[in-house]
């Protein structure tokens, strides 16, 4: 059976970002049964609603990929105790324009890193808010990473063996929902 389609979007566009590093080790740990494939989100214009009557290429491109993906992973730092203003921004032109949004009958998960003890809990759980008023459909796995320079090999797979497992499972639950959303849809 061929590999379930994934959109990964990374809440942070900051070059070094340590959600950048998770959400490429997932895309390896996720290989075969899903073939994750991260989306652009910086290019993206600060949303305007003037704008939806001609849609700038970035944001068509953003939904086109949202589109065709059979499910979506969000990986995101928590900023304030909130999601990163980049990632609200991605999340609204998906949903834009009325009648064409983007997120809706998708399957998805949410992970995210932070240096913090607590990680990015409040921002996941703001997300899962704003995501389920999407019609989306929620993996129920929760995984709030504690970033450490550990976690990442110099292979940029994930190296701490715990977390591997654990995040083995997270993305098997994961697939295991995406599978049964699509065979329902087929
Ligand atoms: C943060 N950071 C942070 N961390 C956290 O655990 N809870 C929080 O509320 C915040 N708030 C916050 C706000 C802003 C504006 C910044 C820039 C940072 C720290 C954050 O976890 C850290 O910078 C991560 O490295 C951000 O993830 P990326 O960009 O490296 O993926």
């Amino acid at each position: 059976m061929a590999a379930f389609k994934i959109a990964v979007v990374v809440g942070s566009i900051r070059r070094d970002s340590i959600n950048k590093k998770l959400a490429q080790a997932l895309v390896k740990l996720g290989a075969p049964a899903l073939d994750l494939q991260i989306v652009r989100i910086d290019d993206l214009p600060l949303y305007n609603q003037d704008d939806e009557g001609n849609l700038p290429a970035s944001v068509v491109r953003f939904k086109s990929e949202i589109g065709a993906a059979d499910g979506v992973l969000f990986v995101t730092p928590e900023h304030s105790r909130s999601i990163p203003a980049a990632l609200k921004n991605a999340i609204d032109w998906g949903a834009r324009p009325w009648g064409k949004n983007s997120w809706t009958g998708k399957v998805a998960a949410v992970t995210g890193a932070s240096p913090g003890a607590i990680s990015t809990a409040l921002a996941q759980q703001h997300l899962r808010q704003i995501l389920g008023a999407q019609g989306i459909v929620l993996s129920g796995g929760e995984a709030y990473i504690q970033f450490k320079p550990e976690l990442i090999g110099a292979d940029g797979a994930i190296a701490d063996e715990s977390a591997k497992g654990f995040l083995k499972s997270f993305l098997d639950q994961f697939a295991a929902l995406v599978g049964k959303h699509v065979k329902i849809a087929a």
